[in-house]
């Protein structure tokens, strides 16, 4: 997923906003859950960070702020917000899973909205995260609960098995020009949390709220209703910790493709 073609229809029709930090669709956001919690002076890294909304938030709470896209209209985007809202955010553009711009046990926290279900892989990118992180810092992020697609959108049956390791694959329509292909990667709750355990990193919670009326953003449409929600989580958050006492460093991560 490059979002390249559809960032400006995406960020127009959400209108994320930045003054907190979101974890999704009818989701409560960080400042009700605390996982990430206080951020004053504290180096705050966001992957797969789109238009920046949750890095700006966290700048605006004191962080020390970076956020890193591979999509150069999302980082225009993230850019403008930054400079409109007056806050400095270091957004880069790159792969998740090449953070070779990050220097290692330079960051207190890595965080996540809605990005990791398009990486096939998360070996890599945790290997970096955990890297990038100093001792006892955070990885908390959110994605697409696994139960999620297997309801149907309208009859809300189960459609779908929760077994099944298909990606899913759509076009996304954009303005009148065209629609860009997307892929979503599914992994099991079970998979999820060995990813954690095989990068070195702890998991201290996980989180399967139910939906609140008012979420991030104005509009999120009916494929994340609040009803659908009601039967079944959209989201999922993990919280996951560098072990204190472990360090790592960017030779035992492995290398990748560069960030600029
Ligand atoms: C659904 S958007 C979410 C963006 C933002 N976190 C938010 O909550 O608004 C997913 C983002 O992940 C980015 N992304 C997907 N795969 C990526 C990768 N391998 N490296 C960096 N960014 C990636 C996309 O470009 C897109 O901006």
């Amino acid at each position: 997923m490059s979002t390249c073609a559809i960032s400006a229809d995406y960020q127009a029709g959400h209108e994320i906003p930045t003054s907190f930090a979101h974890y999704g669709p009818h989701c409560p956001n960080e400042d009700a859950l605390q996982l990430v919690g206080d951020v004053k002076g504290k180096r705050v890294l966001e992957i797969g960070c789109g238009g920046g909304q949750c890095s700006i938030a966290f700048a605006k709470r004191g962080a020390i702020a970076t956020g890193i896209d591979l999509s150069d209209k999302q980082i225009e985007h993230a850019r403008r917000l930054a400079k409109r809202d007056g806050v400095w955010v270091t957004f880069m553009r790159g792969s998740i899973e090449d953070l070779s711009a990050i220097g290692d046990e330079s960051q207190d926290v890595v965080f996540s909205a809605y990005a990791l279900q398009y990486l096939e892989r998360w070996g890599r990118c945790f290997a970096e995260v955990r890297r990038a992180l100093a001792p006892g810092g955070l990885f908390v992020f959110s994605l697409d609960h696994p139960f999620w697609a297997c309801l149907a959108e309208k009859t809300l049956e189960v459609v779908r098995s929760y077994h099944d390791p298909a990606s899913e694959t759509w076009d996304w329509p954009y303005g009148d020009e065209g629609a860009e292909p997307f892929e979503a990667f599914r992994r099991k709750a079970g998979e999820m949390f060995r990813s954690l355990r095989d990068a070195g990193l702890e998991v201290l919670a996980i989180l399967e709220p139910e939906p609140i009326e008012c979420g991030s953003g104005q509009d999120w449409g009916e494929y994340y209703s609040p009803e659908r929600q009601r039967m079944v989580p959209a989201t999922i958050i993990w919280k996951a910790r560098k072990p204190i006492g472990s360090r790592s460093t960017r030779k035992s991560a492995g290398r990748g493709g560069g960030v600029r």
